[in-house]
């Protein structure tokens, strides 16, 4: 049984996608044994609630400095023990100490196809409303492993999504959550919970 933390900080539908396919047998062998939210007022934590999931929150503003902060968040996931740990809309950048201790067993959605919208100051909305200014006719999401860059890991999977014409950064948002994220996360993390998947140096090999 693969244990899951999933980390959101705000409305949390990728975290539900990952609920509704354990509960409909889509995710196998998992349970998500703690939701940690850096927002106190997240959706999410709503959601872990309903679910009956342990729900913790850990914000960087709590703490004296963010090296204090990267300490307390790294040694809670230590005493946690989870298998895998699930960023889903998280936006808090994952301490270097803690991607050492959790190499290859952290993984992120993303809401481009990378290398495209990514890095530093692409999170949320505004990866939209860059690909809407840039033009892109095809956009789509990432899920790949955590390593010390900034969404640079080893891709995991990826899913195009078409660009309307008259699209808004929050209509293109919405389309690619319905027909990428909800569907590429819960996916990849049946893979790994069923050893579909595996990495290696930094090299992601799907097991046929
Ligand atoms: C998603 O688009 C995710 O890819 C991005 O932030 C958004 C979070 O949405 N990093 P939600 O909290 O899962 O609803």
């Amino acid at each position: 049984m693969l244990k899951i933390v999933v980390c959101v900080s705000g409305g949390g539908t990728n975290l539900q996608a990952i609920l509704d396919a354990i509960d409909s047998g889509r995710i196998t062998n998992t349970r998500v044994i703690t939701v940690i939210s850096n927002n106190p007022g997240a959706k999410a934590l709503e959601r872990a609630k309903n679910h009956g999931i342990p729900g913790i929150c850990m914000s960087p503003r709590d703490y004296a400095d963010r090296e204090t902060f990267n300490e307390a968040f790294t040694a809670k996931l230590c005493e946690l023990e989870p298998d895998l740990i699930v960023l889903a809309g998280f936006l808090v950048r994952i301490p270097e100490q803690m991607v050492a201790k959790f190499s290859g067993r952290i993984i992120n959605i993303h809401p481009s196809l990378i290398p495209s919208f990514c890095g530093v100051g692409y999170y949320g909305l505004k990866v939209h409303e860059k690909a809407l200014e840039r033009g892109v006719k095809v956009t789509g999401a990432t899920v790949h492993f955590v390593n010390e860059g900034m969404d640079e890991g080893p891709i995991i999977a990826q899913k195009a999504v078409a660009v309307e014409q008259d699209d808004t950064a929050e209509i293109l948002q919405r389309r690619v959550m319905e027909q990428a994220e909800w569907i590429l996360l819960p996916q990849a993390i049946d893979d790994i919970a069923n050893g579909r998947i595996t990495i290696t140096d930094g090299h992601v090999r799907r097991v046929k």
